[in-house]
């Protein structure tokens, strides 16, 4: 009777707040999302009608002031120190394909064209700055692309058939298992390899190499010790990290499978939110996610598995689990002879660095207990993270040599003005003060502890300055500290893009000295392995960025360890990592920099200073570039490095990553 009398009022209330809210459903779409979800009951599994998030995203007109002032904020960060400004407008080296792109020039343009709403506008200037193929480089228009994400709730892959030839396949359809497997001969009709690139390639700016793209646009397994989880990207079938609403509604597949037999379906998106309760009309919609406001927009407490990770549980026969941290999975292949480390990120959940210096450690020393005599380290899918645990990762088996690369930053005006700035006298006695500072380890350590007291003193040496602070840097002829801001700025002018632009000095980022000043407080306390460079080779999908490839080109150029990379299209070699950028900032790092150096406060600078947006938006720039190590002019974000080696999945090894492994370890000669 009580369960009874708590559906009637259930019921009572559903259709009371239903009519009342009626009035508005037809002229506004977020109101028709937000009723169409109290009628679901707040249905975890709520799926918002396509063309209502469509008008719903763009029923915010067009507003030119608005237009105008993002793009004074985006340009006049780029200007003051966006390192790759000029480069951007050149045509890519043989192996990569982009568009040479003069940002300045193109986002003037934008303004000269009329737009039916303001998401329209942002979709176009987001996707500008999305084919400078820079992962590191962001605008990201939050108001709307944090609301919504969408899943086709199937996924793909890519495998080279029999007959040689390259097929796009289902890895899992979680509504129809019997499609798992088959063919996809194509996409809405036309040859689904086609449809695939040509998606990477317009929207994806993971790389600079088209199949590194091409394989983000697709499914693969990371991998931890009790969970293989389909990957992050899987771009084509799943928009969800911040990816703008897909261009229709629905997706038509045409299967070959088992036995030649033909089949196609047609697939809607499945449209989640974290969000459908914090709105019940557009103006709601517009004060939650398009107003800067104090307190961000909470999360509701029910929200669709859309967003829990693809778990894919198959158990990985040619291999046994080692050893498991936050950051790496250590295992000994079948062939009792290779260890192999599953790295896929350099940020462990905990943040705790230190705590990860140690753990790797074990790790390896197990492999080495159990007799490991070849190692693969495999790096699918890895974002990157610390700066500090990438170079220790290299240190580790590479104590040697210092692993340090040649950067340099762009000379502005504003840039010019900041480095004076923030390297003024104060700033110099302040860092004088710290080295005094040295503290000596604590007596009767053990690592970990030991570990901990270098970490605390290098940042109390090295760390705290500004980042435009120039006597942090060294300069690497000399491997001394510059001596004035003149020195630092020098005399260096390139000619880019057909632009004859100035660039500061080359020098030793802070970085690298903090980890050499780190390794020397450590000294002969950090064990060191056996296994020589031709003992390690590294294993990549192409998605290995940022402090990933800190890891690698430095293996790679400096260690001479070889690279094997995997998937993209058949027969054209593949990068073994992407964005090595160097140093990158956001709009608010910048802000608070220059207002700590009282930059934002002069008068005489007040025209270069981007303005705040206007509303809540993210910009990321790359601040700093880094150098080729071979070719020492070459710029390694431009650089084309391709994989030493090349492997495709096939049905069993992108379902066992294993069984991939035993085939990367037949390289070792
Ligand atoms: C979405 O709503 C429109 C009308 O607003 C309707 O024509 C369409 O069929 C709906 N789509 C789905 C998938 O329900
Ligand atoms: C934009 O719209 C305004 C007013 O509707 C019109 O005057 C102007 O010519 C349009 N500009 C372009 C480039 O279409
Ligand atoms: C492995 O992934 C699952 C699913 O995301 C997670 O719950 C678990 O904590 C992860 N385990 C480790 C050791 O990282
Ligand atoms: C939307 O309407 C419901 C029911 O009338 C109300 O409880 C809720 O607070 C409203 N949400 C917002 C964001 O105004
Ligand atoms: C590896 O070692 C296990 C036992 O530790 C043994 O059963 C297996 O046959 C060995 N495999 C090879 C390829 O030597
Ligand atoms: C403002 O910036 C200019 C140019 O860098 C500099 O010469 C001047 O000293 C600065 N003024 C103050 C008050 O810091
Ligand atoms: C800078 O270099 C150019 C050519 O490399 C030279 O002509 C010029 O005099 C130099 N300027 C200074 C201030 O050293
Ligand atoms: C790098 O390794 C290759 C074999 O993979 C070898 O032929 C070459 O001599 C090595 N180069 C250096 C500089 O050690």
């Amino acid at each position: 009777m009580k369960l009874l009398l708590h559906a009637l009022i259930f019921v009572l209330l559903t259709l009371s707040s239903t009519t009342s809210l009626e009035t508005t459903r037809n002229e506004d779409a977020c109101a028709r999302i937000a009723i169409e979800y109290q009628i679901s009951n707040k249905d975890p599994e709520f799926s918002a009608n396509f063309t209502d998030v469509k008008e719903c995203l763009e029923s915010f007109p067009y507003d030119k002031g608005i237009a105008e002032s993002t793009i004074e904020t985006i340009k006049k960060t780029v200007q003051g120190f966006f390192v790759y400004l000029s480069k951007v407008k050149e045509e890519p080296q043989q192996g990569f394909s982009f568009r040479g792109v003069d940002l300045i020039k193109e986002m003037d343009e934008l303004l000269l064209n009329n737009y039916t709403s303001e998401y329209q506008f942002m979709s176009k200037l987001s996707i500008l700055i999305k084919e400078l193929k820079d992962a590191h480089m962001r605008f990201i228009p939050l108001c709307y692309l944090s609301a919504f994400i969408y899943s086709q709730q199937l996924y793909l892959y890519s495998v080279i058939n029999n007959n040689d030839e390259q097929i796009i396949k289902i890895f899992d359809d979680e509504i129809d298992s019997r499609h798992n497997d088959c063919e996809v001969t194509h996409i809405d009709g036309r040859p689904s390899m086609e449809v695939i690139k040509e998606f990477a390639d317009s929207t994806l700016d993971i790389s600079k190499d088209a199949g590194v793209r091409f394989n983000a646009a697709l499914a693969t397994l990371v991998h931890n010790e009790t969970d293989r989880i389909i990957s992050r990207s899987s771009k084509f079938t799943l928009r969800r990290n911040l990816d703008f609403l897909p261009e229709k509604s629905s997706t038509e597949y045409s299967l070959l499978c088992a036995n030649d037999e033909k089949t196609k379906f047609v697939r809607e998106w499945k449209i989640g939110s974290k969000y459908y309760d914090r709105f019940n009309t557009s103006e709601d919609f517009h004060n939650e996610f398009c107003k800067i406001k104090r307190t961000p927009t909470i999360a509701s407490a029910k929200f669709s598995k859309i967003f829990e990770p693809i778990i894919y549980n198959e158990p990985m026969v040619e291999c046994e689990s080692v050893y498991v941290t936050l950051m790496a999975t250590f295992y000994i292949l079948s062939d009792n002879k290779t260890g192999v480390v599953a790295v896929p990120t350099i940020k462990p959940s905990d943040n705790d660095y230190i705590n990860q210096m140690f753990e790797l450690q074990i790790g390896f020393g197990l492999l080495e207990d159990r007799g490991v005599t070849k190692i693969v380290l495999d790096f699918h899918e890895n974002g990157g993270g610390y700066v500090d645990l990438a170079l220790f990762f290299v240190y580790l088996l590479f104590p040697d040599a210092s692993p340090s690369f040649d950067n340099d930053m762009v000379v502005s005006e504003l840039s010019r003005a900041t480095f004076e700035a923030a390297s003024s006298e104060s700033y110099v006695v302040q860092a004088k003060k710290k080295l005094n500072g040295l503290t000596m380890p604590p007596p009767g350590s053990d690592t970990k502890n030991l570990m901990t007291w270098a970490a605390k003193t290098v940042n109390n040496i090295i760390g705290k300055t500004s980042f435009f602070n120039i006597f942090g840097f060294l300069d690497p002829n000399t491997e001394s500290r510059f001596q004035s801001v003149e020195e630092f700025i020098g005399n260096n002018t390139y000619v880019r893009g057909g632009t004859t632009t100035s660039f500061t000095s080359r020098f030793v980022d802070r970085y690298a000295q903090e980890f050499s000043l780190f390794v020397k407080l450590l000294a002969g306390n950090i064990k060191e392995y056996k296994w020589k460079s031709e003992d390690i080779i590294i294993l990549t999908n192409g998605f290995c960025g940022s402090s990933c490839s800190l890891i690698t080109h430095r293996m790679a150029e400096k260690f001479n360890v070889s690279t094997i990379a995997v998937g993209g299209f058949k027969d054209v070699p593949l990068s073994y990592a992407s964005f090595p950028g160097s140093q990158v900032l956001n709009l608010e790092q910048i802000f608070f920099a220059l207002n700590d150096i009282g930059i934002l406060q002069n008068e005489t600078l007040k025209d270069l200073i981007p303005p705040p947006f206007m509303f809540p938006a993210e910009l990321r720039i790359t601040l700093k570039e880094i150098y080729d190590n071979v070719n020492k002019d070459d710029i390694l974000e431009y650089a084309y490095k391709p994989a030493k080696h090349r492997l495709y999945y096939d049905e069993q090894s992108a379902r066992d990553p294993s069984i991939l492994w035993l085939k990367a370890a037949k390289f070792f000669s």
